[in-house]
Formats: structure tokens, sequence, C-alpha cells
């Protein structure tokens, strides 16, 4: 029998072995994803049936450890061939504990931190019985319309590669198989984040440059890292949808990238071919998703029927071929028999509490939650407070808001274990210290209710409060307190999948508050909770700080920040817009005929951005000097070393990130203004210095050229700029001359 650390040899043998005993149904069966919803009985009764006739190869949802195992004994000794289930889920930030949103760990741009992160969702996840994770989402989002963009790493493909494969390497550890660790299935391939005016699920157009320079860089960096498993989109890719793409998902993925796991859809994405009228039919559709390289069909929500299921007739007409079938057959097999589930196919239900949400796993939510933490503003140096401050006004509908606190995509939480800011700020101060509360205006609501209300929880309570009087007692609060803390954003139901919006101001009668109270003229710090850059008006509070949704230890954190136990270092990993009608507005935009720094691009707003790409202030300061390459001039295929000095101006030992970025001058096609090409997050004491340096690699200096259809790397001339954000900097010119 094959363990997990049988050789790929002894694993492809017994593959073989056992796909000979299999009927077509069988097969067609392991190819199926079956969705299991909570209180939806009737449905689980039909995945059992499901499972007993070896129907199914794999569940999504079931997140309880009993459950999964009671699951598991039934596939393993009812079924005629006890070929195990793969039980996936979607852990996106964290299982119980809960870890700041993935978009807060690409602003902390600390790769071994979002890793680390990764990994304890993988052990809590692989504790109660899951094989696999519907993450991490690399999508490039250049729209803060779509809600999604929560999910991923924000606007920039180098930074969303190095968070890809971070991400990778957290779920599954060295190898597939790994102890303690899940697959990580990278999705949604390809271009998802690109939807037609940001609303979620809408028909995406790219031209092949942004494809290959933009949207596919995080994939291949999450296939080179490992990943087992991809997930395809729902959306249609210049025309033709993604999960039905056979340029895609074979051309593209299989024969460009080598990938040797296996595709699943998104949910009911094969079935949906169909709905793009695209498949004549349901039998259609399966036809063409597998055909253009689909393994695995995740099946559609709520008991929907499989597509896959006709899969055996399809066989039967000629329409696929048995060598196909087989084929994602032995890539699901093959990762069953890499995960060891043939040998360990059950669940310690006793061991699995144990390792749920333990102090340890508390201690690395609390220090990416203090890392990935952005500071926008602090006039007059109002951060850090002092710990004896006289009184402090906690205000807003996301101070003591724990579900928001964690925010959106977790499920298997406990709200009791979140410390919500109110929380966090009340622990930190001393008995000398007044803190009071109100909650501002009542918690805003979605026009239209979110099919992700947490489907294992009791409702998130509502909070409806009479906002004028609320108000009027906030700024009563405010103008008694030496200082207001004012927590705003978004409702975590209001973002992420199934949450686009169409404006970017604050729900509800937010701003309303924070005006109400900035006229009070108490100092005030803005702690903004939410996934995207918002519009606030104008309104300058003395302090601003994005949180994000920072998980379970989150208030801890941010008390933390706030006087100063820890100085904040994350910065933006989006362009911030002045207002939503900028957008789409990437910091790596191409100069045009009339370039803007002398033209204007509206007449009634300037060009730039309101805070740029790689923005975010610290208690202390940096100064960058000495800016010097190992070579001024190197041929192509030649790489070269950025070298930078960085000293802590401050007072404080503090974190920069220095950053890395290029603009090609000439060549066969024009390039971006500015293109991160390398970022390094570093500890300085007051007053110490230290020389950072960057490799420029043939692979860094080379872009997909739209004029020769292919990759290129090109004699021309460089600017080179490193600082702490995508504007200013120090600059110098690289020159790469032919092959000689
Ligand atoms: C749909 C989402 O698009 C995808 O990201 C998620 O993994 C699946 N549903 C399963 O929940």
């Amino acid at each position: 029998m094959a363990s997990p650390q049988a050789t790929e040899t002894e694993i492809q043998t017994r593959v073989a072995d056992l796909m000979s005993w299999m009927t077509v149904e069988e097969k067609a069966g392991q190819l199926t994803q079956y969705f299991t919803f909570p209180g939806v009985t009737e449905e689980l009764e039909n995945v059992e049936t499901e499972v007993r006739a070896g129907r199914a190869g794999s569940l999504l949802f079931v997140s309880d450890a009993a459950e999964i195992d009671r699951l598991q004994h039934i596939a393993v000794e009812e079924s005629r061939l006890g070929i195990p289930l793969l039980f996936a889920y979607d852990v996106i930030h964290g299982f119980r504990t809960a870890m700041p949103v993935p978009l807060a760990l690409a602003a902390s741009w600390d790769p071994s931190l979002a890793e680390d992160c990764q990994a304890i969702a993988a052990k809590e996840a692989r504790s109660i019985g899951l094989h696999w994770a519907f993450a991490p989402m690399v999508d490039i989002a250049r729209d803060p319309r779509w809600g999604r963009m929560i999910e991923g790493a924000g606007e920039d493909p180098f930074l969303g590669s190095a968070m890809a494969a971070a991400q990778v390497r957290g779920f599954q550890g060295d190898r597939i198989g790994a102890p303690d660790r899940v697959i990580a299935g990278p999705k949604h391939f390809a271009g998802y984040g690109a939807s037609l005016g940001g609303r979620d699920y809408d028909e995406v157009d790219l031209s092949d440059s942004e494809l290959w320079n933009i949207h596919f860089p995080p994939f291949k960096a999450a296939i080179e890292a490992g990943a087992g498993n991809i997930m395809s989109a729902y959306m249609g890719l210049n025309g033709v949808p993604a999960s039905g793409n056979k340029w895609l998902l074979t051309d593209v993925l299989r024969a460009e990238w080598g990938f040797d796991g296996f595709v699943v859809t998104d949910a009911g994405a094969a079935a949906d071919l169909e709905t793009h009228h695209f498949a004549m039919d349901r039998p259609d559709a399966a036809v063409r998703a597998l055909n253009a390289g689909v393994d695995m069909e995740m099946a559609p929500p709520f008991g929907g029927d499989a597509a896959f299921r006709s899969l055996p007739d399809a066989l039967a007409s000629g329409r696929i071929t048995m060598d196909r079938l087989d084929e994602a057959v032995a890539r699901v097999l093959t990762m069953k028999f890499r995960m060891g589930l043939f040998d360990a196919p059950f669940v310690d239900v006793a061991a699995s509490e144990r390792t749920l949400a333990t102090a340890a796993h508390g201690d690395v939510a609390l220090r990416a939650a203090e890392r990935s933490a952005v500071l926008l503003r602090n006039e007059g140096g109002l951060l850090p407070l002092s710990r004896d401050i006289g009184s402090i006004a906690v205000i807003g509908p996301f101070a003591d808001a724990a579900r928001d606190t964690s925010g959106p995509w977790i499920f298997r939480q406990d709200d009791s274990e979140t410390v919500t800011v109110l929380a966090g700020i009340r622990a930190a101060v001393g008995n000398g210290t007044r803190v009071d509360h109100s909650v501002g205006v009542s918690v805003p609501k979605r026009l239209h209710p979110s099919i992700f209300e947490n489907p294992f929880l009791p409702p998130t309570p509502v909070i409806e409060v009479d906002d004028d009087a609320e108000i009027a007692r906030s700024v009563a609060l405010a103008q008694e307190a030496e200082v207001a803390v004012l927590v705003l954003g978004e409702a975590e139901v209001m973002i992420g999948e199934h949450a686009s919006r169409s404006t970017l101001d604050l729900p509800g009668r937010q701003q309303e508050l924070l005006d109400a109270v900035l006229a009070t003229g108490t100092p005030t710090v803005l702690l903004v909770m939410t996934g995207r850059p918002l519009d606030f008006k104008g309104a300058q509070p003395t302090a601003q700080m994005m949180i994000w949704y920072p998980g379970t230890r989150g208030g801890e954190a941010t008390a933390n920040l706030l006087f100063g136990d820890a100085v904040p270092g994350g910065k933006l990993p989006y362009n911030w817009p002045r207002n939503i009608g900028q957008i789409p507005l990437p910091y790596a935009h191409l100069r045009s005929f009339k370039p803007e720094e002398t033209e204007m691009r509206y007449w009634n707003e300037p060009n730039g951005p309101l805070y740029p790409f790689g923005f975010g202030l610290s208690y202390s300061s940096f100064d960058y000097a000495n800016l010097r390459l190992s070579s001024d001039c190197i041929a192509v295929g030649q790489s070269v070393e950025v070298s930078v000095d960085v000293t802590n101006t401050g007072v404080r030992a503090a974190e920069e990130v220095v950053q890395l970025y290029i603009h090609q001058r000439y060549g066969t096609a024009a390039r971006p203004v500015r293109e991160l090409k390398g970022f390094n997050r570093i500890a300085l004491a007051p007053g110490e210095t230290r020389s950072v340096t960057f490799p420029l690699t043939p692979d860094r200096l080379r872009y997909w050229s739209s004029a020769t259809r292919g990759w290129v790397q090109e004699p021309t001339t460089f600017d080179i700029f490193v600082g702490g954000s995508s504007q200013g900097g120090l600059a110098t010119v690289l020159k790469v001359d032919a092959l000689a």
C-alpha cells in the first residue's frame, strides 16, 4: 500500500491498478465534487447516496470533524472500491483562528508572514479532516468596486506573485502530503479580477499583453511553488468562458507551464457553460469543460445537478475519449495517494479540538495584524498615543463588532475569541483612562442580502439606533474626550464574493458621523475597517490607519499600534484613487502622447492617486542614499545588482519596506512608467543604516511584447528607482546592450 512517503512510481502503479477496476460511472464520480451546506438536509441525503454509489470524488463545505469522519467512513467502507473522499473548503485567511484578510497580508509586504499565517490555517483545517483549501486567490484586482479584491494581493503582479508563492508554501509545506498541510488551489484562472465595471462574475476582456504581463504571473508563481490544484473561473475571458477555455486550461496551463496537478471548476462553472449560452445544454457543457482541460467539476451549489454525471453518455457517444477521462481521473487519484488518504482516511476528532485556536496560533494572528496595518496620516505626530491619556471616545459601528473584525470568508471562528478594537483599547489603557463608546450610527445594510451570511454561527446581531440621537451622543463624547478614535468602514458582508459596490462612499450615515466628530476639533484617529480604498470626501482626520479586517487578535494589535507597542510598517498594495471616477488607476500605467506630467487627464481632477501604491507612514522616518548599480551597463541576458543605503532617522525602532521599480525607456512596445521588481521589509534601530541589495535578473527585465507576441528582453535603457513608495525615491540609469 502506498504511503504519504511513497515514491511517485509506486503511486502511479497503484493509481493504474485502481483505475483498472473502475467503471466509467465510478470514474465520472471521482471527477465530481458535491456541495454540502448546513441546514440543507435533503442535499446531504443526496450526497450520501452519491458517495455510497461511488459517484462522488470530493465534498466541499463540510467543516465539522465528526461529520467529515462519518462521511469518509461511508466512502471507505460502503462504496464498492472504498476510494476515500477529498474534503475541500474555503480556508481563505484562517479556519478557527482568523488571520488578517489576504489583502492585509499583502499590505505587510512580508511573504514569510503570509506563509506562516497559511501554515496555521492549514494546520487547523487539516486537523478537522480537510485536505484542500480553495486558496490563495491570486487574481490581480485594479477595480476596487470588485468586492473580491480583499481576497487577493491587490494590483501588482510582482507583489502578487510573491504572495501567491508564499501562501502556497504555507498551505502545502515542502510537498503535497506534508503533515499538517493541505493542497492549495490558486484561483480563479484567469482574469476574474478584471470584470466589467467591477461587477462580480461579469465578463472580462483582456489583451494578451495584460494577461501575460499582469494577470498570469501570480498563477505561474503559485504553480512553480508546487500548487496541486487550480480553480477555473466563472466568467468569460475574451468571449470564451474560462471553465470551457481550452487555450487557458490546456495550452497555457499544461503546455506552457507544465502544471501537473488537477483543475477544478468554480462552483457550478461547468454546468454554467450552458448559462453563458456557450454550450448547447448541460451534457454539452460537461463535454466542453472536460475537453477544455477541467479535471473535476465543483457541482452547482444548493443541490444542483452535476454536469459530469453525463460523462458516461458522452463517452458512449464518442464526444469525449477514454484517454481524456482517464487522464483526469489519474490526476485526482494521484492527489489522494499523495495526501496519504488510502493509508489514513479518518479524522482524530478529539485531537482536532486541541489544535484549533491555540495561543500560539493567536500570537501569529496578532503579529500579522500589527504588521499589516497601514498608517496613512499622522498630523503633528498624534500617534502613538500615551497610555496615560485621560480619556478616549471610541466611536463607530465597527469598534466593537467581532464578526466584522474577523472579516469575510471565515465561517468557523468563535466570536467570543475575537478581540474587537474597543476591547483592545480597554485592555491596553490603565485605570486612570476613561474609555467611552458609542456605535455612532446604525450598522449599514446591503440593498440585496448576501449569500454569504455565516451559515454556521448565529446571525450577526443587528445594531439599529436612532442615528440622529446617536450622532449627537457621539459628538458629545468626542467633545469631552482628549482623543476620539473612530472605527468606520464596511460590514464584512459588504465585501468579498457577491459584494461589489458602485460607489466607494462610506455606507450608511458614517460620513455624517465622521464629519460631525471632526467638527468638534478633538484630535481624531480614523481606523478604517475594510479591504478597498474608500472615499472620505476630503475629510481630514488627524490620523488615519487602515486596519483592514484584522482577525481574531485584531483589536489587540490595533491597540498596540495606537499606543506605540507596535510601529506601523505596512504599505498600500494598491493605488488609492481620489474618487471613483478615476477607476481604474493602476500605478503601473503607460505614458501617452501627452505625458501626464504635462497634461491633466481630467479637467476637474488631478491625475494621480490620493495615496500611491506602496505608500505607508511610520512613527519613525527613513532616509535613502547612495543608490548604486553593480554595473551601469549590462548585456541582454545578464543580471545586475541594485543597492541602496537606508537609515532610520527617527528615535524609534521601526521597519521600512524598501521598493525597487524599473521603467524601460524604449523597445518593441511601450512599458509602464514604473513597475515593481523588488522589495524588502527591513528593521532598523534608531540611527541605524543598512545597505539593501536587489538582484535585477533577466526574468525581471523581460516582458511579453504585443509587437513580437512573445517574451522579450531588449537592448534599451532603464530608469531604476528605489524608495519607500511608487512615487519619488532615488533614481539612476541602467543601459542594456544587445548581445555581442
Ligand atoms: C465560489 C467562489 O467563486 C470560489 O472562490 C469558492 O471557492 C467557491 N464558491 C466555493 O465556495
